[in-house]
């Protein structure tokens, strides 16, 4: 029977960071992975070119039913610690908007650098492995898996959420969670784009691949940035920010150009230059694609001059433009979702290490924790954070 200090579950970018630090701390560490390959949520990350962390990460960019769980582990190991071990291995990497970062190259720079810590360290990893029964024993637990049993005195669980379930993800954590007695807050898919009825669905047609920036709001939070029109719904940088916040059933509000009044600019407009087409005035605000078909769904003349309208129907135009309101069908769900919202709840968990309040020597961390981050390098941030801060502790 195999026995190590610890075992890790999980090969992604929380268990690798854990048992990296747990290994430098001189313990016998392996790490476990069901799948083929180690990390490959790394691997597609980012389109390729994994955002590994976001500068200015802070406990606002979470989503979590205790905000301030996250606190302490994003102030030990912060994104600037992240950066320093990508700095010194030589990865290139840039900046996309303020503080995102991204490699230069490929996302492989930065699971070629966790495997070759895992190993300078010492640490063991073991594919194609998975995990039966676990149970808890008098100095530790042991487990039961397809490599045979293995005793171990702590025991970390970094097996994710059930994102994409193609790349294998699984609920194994939660299911060892309630084996111990923690409560989950209810899952759902987040940062996944939203799929519409077939009256929108209808409305839309054509318009798919189309983007404007806007801002897409769901009660009281709203995020500005791209906004793309799918073949069955909607997505881009806003919807995905947004739809981690939506819950089914309700509105999303959408101004397809924040930058502009429309209302007044296009009774303005009806002042100024009337006699403009109509098309050719919301093509200013809208891409001319976009602007003939909302002039057509909101039952306006396609040959309409704007002083032509009513003012009535410049208002009705310009809140289809400023304060687009819809109920979304759904979402794509995990197949598609970039993260799972929800998850462990944090009350059963020491914010400092993860530890188990129930359980001694059990750790959850990484995206199974109830703790989510928005789009931009905030998901990876809290696996790095979370991870290093068991790896302390295990
Ligand atoms: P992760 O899911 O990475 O790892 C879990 C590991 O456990 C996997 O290797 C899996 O095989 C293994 N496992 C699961 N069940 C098991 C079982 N029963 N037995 C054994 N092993 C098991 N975030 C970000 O910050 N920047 C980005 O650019 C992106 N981009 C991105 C793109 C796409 C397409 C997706 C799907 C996700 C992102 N993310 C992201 C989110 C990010 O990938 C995610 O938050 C982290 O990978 C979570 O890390 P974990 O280590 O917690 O889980």
């Amino acid at each position: 029977m195999q026995r190590l200090d610890c075992v890790v579950l999980g090969a992604g970018a929380a268990g690798l960071m854990c048992a990296i630090e747990a290994a430098r701390r001189g313990r016998s560490v392996l790490v476990i992975d069901h799948a083929d390959k180690p990390a490959e949520k790394i691997r597609i990350s980012g389109g390729g070119k994994c955002n590994f962390t976001h500068l200015k990460a802070t406990p606002k960019n979470y989503i979590s039913a205790n905000p301030h769980f996250c606190i302490s582990a994003l102030k030990r190991f912060t994104p600037w610690d992240f950066l320093d071990r990508v700095v010194k291995r030589g990865i290139p990497y840039f900046e996309k908007s303020e503080g995102q970062l991204f490699c230069e190259d490929s996302a492989m720079d930065i699971i070629r650098m966790l495997l070759d810590d895992l190993k300078a360290a010492g640490g063991q990893l073991r594919l194609r492995t998975s995990v039966g029964a676990v149970e808890q024993t008098y100095d530790g637990f042991q487990l039961n898996t397809s490599g045979g049993p293995i005793v171990c005195e702590k025991l970390v669980v970094a097996t994710g959420g059930l994102s994409i379930p193609k790349m294998g993800a699984t609920g194994f954590a939660y299911e060892l969670a309630r084996q111990f007695g923690h409560d989950i807050v209810e899952t759902r898919p987040a940062l996944v784009p939203f799929t519409l009825g077939p009256d929108w669905q209808e409305n839309l047609q054509g318009l798919s691949g189309l983007s404007v920036e806007a801002r897409v709001s769901a009660g009281k939070t709203a995020f500005s940035d791209g906004f793309l029109v799918t073949h069955r719904g909607l997505s881009g940088p806003s919807v995905l920010q947004i739809s981690s916040y939506w819950r089914p059933g309700e509105a999303v509000t959408i101004d397809l150009c924040p930058t502009v009044a429309a209302e007044k600019w296009l009774l303005d407009r009806k002042q100024s230059r009337g006699k403009q087409a109509l098309v050719t005035a919301i093509s200013e605000l809208l891409p001319r694609r976009f602007a003939e078909r909302w002039i057509e769904i909101n039952g306006l003349p396609a040959d309409a001059h704007v002083a032509d309208l009513p003012n009535a129907a410049l208002v009705k135009m310009a809140a289809a433009i400023n304060r687009w309101s819809l109920t979304p069908m759904g979402t794509e769900g995990y197949r598609t979702a970039e993260v799972t919202a929800g998850g462990i709840d944090t009350t059963g968990l020491s914010s400092q290490t993860m530890e188990s309040r129930f359980c001694p020597g059990l750790y959850f961390i990484g995206e199974c924790v109830d703790v989510t981050g928005w789009l931009g390098g905030y998901n990876f941030q809290w696996a790095w954070a979370s991870g290093w801060a068991a790896g302390q502790a295990v």
